[in-house]
């Protein structure tokens, strides 16, 4: 059983007080979660102001990016200890915003998910095909070759013990209101999982929760939830409206 996971994604938006403010009233609308876990990700200027106004409620606190050395001298970069500290849970970890505009390669993203994931967060590593390779019958190749470099030497134990989530990403998808359909969504998680099965070992891989993003939103939700190998979604611009993001947790609740 994979408990579904409801993740926004603020990206570089909102101020400080706007930050405070929705998740103050995602907290309001979203009282009694049982079925799915719903995490918030904000900017990380703003992490210790969202930090204080969730408390210790079930609302799990993310973080966009960490870096994967300890300290030292690494200007502008932010490490694990640092983000354990504000109370930070989850790390995303090679959104394809990171991997195109920013240029992060697989080999970095697989140093940040072994730092991530060694000192407990969970890291949810982000793949996805570009809309040129999709077109040119790439894009299972580019998934499975994302997904052994970006995984390697990931140990079996921290996989075991829930550290490990993929988001699924079609780049295409993201911000353009286009969304995969569900039926190719759960094609390509079913693909996903099949070669977990084979990178990791079978067993670990039908545990491993696998989301879906890329333009969700309220009315598309609860049909991509449905399939069996969506474990949960990772929302960008519609997780920046109330109304939207509540009406997406509690699509996952009704599973
Ligand atoms: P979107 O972004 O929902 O705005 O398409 C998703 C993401 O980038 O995580």
């Amino acid at each position: 059983m994979r408990t579904k996971l409801i993740a926004g994604n603020w990206k570089m938006n909102l101020s400080r007080v706007e930050s405070v403010t929705l998740a103050g009233e995602i907290l309001h609308h979203t009282p009694a979660m049982t079925q799915a876990q719903v995490l918030l990700i904000p900017a990380f200027v703003h992490i210790d102001a969202v930090a204080q106004t969730i408390g210790k409620s079930h609302l799990l606190l993310g973080a966009q990016d960490v870096y994967f050395e300890r300290s030292g001298a690494f200007t502008g970069e932010v490490s694990t200890e640092m983000l354990l500290e504000l109370g930070v849970s989850h790390v995303l970890i090679g959104h394809s915003e990171r991997r195109h505009v920013i240029g992060e390669t697989d080999a970095m993203l697989n140093k940040k998910l072994l730092a991530a994931t060694s000192e407990k967060l969970v890291g949810i590593y982000c793949v996805g095909e570009t809309l040129q390779e999709r077109n040119s019958g790439k894009a299972a190749e580019v998934i499975l070759h994302q997904l052994q470099a970006g995984l390697a030497n990931l140990s079996h134990d921290v996989i075991a013990q829930g550290h490990l989530v993929i988001a699924y990403e079609p780049v295409w998808a993201i911000g353009t209101g286009q969304t995969a359909t569900p039926d190719h969504a759960q094609e390509t998680h079913a693909f996903i999982r099949s070669r977990l099965a084979e990178i990791i070992s079978p067993d670990l891989a039908e545990q491993i929760r696998i989301q879906y993003g890329g333009s969700v939103k309220k009315a598309n939700a609860a049909e991509l939830l449905a399939k069996p190998d969506i474990d949960g979604l990772l929302v960008g611009g519609a997780s920046l409206i109330v109304e939207e993001f509540v009406g997406i947790i509690k699509a996952a609740e009704l599973k």
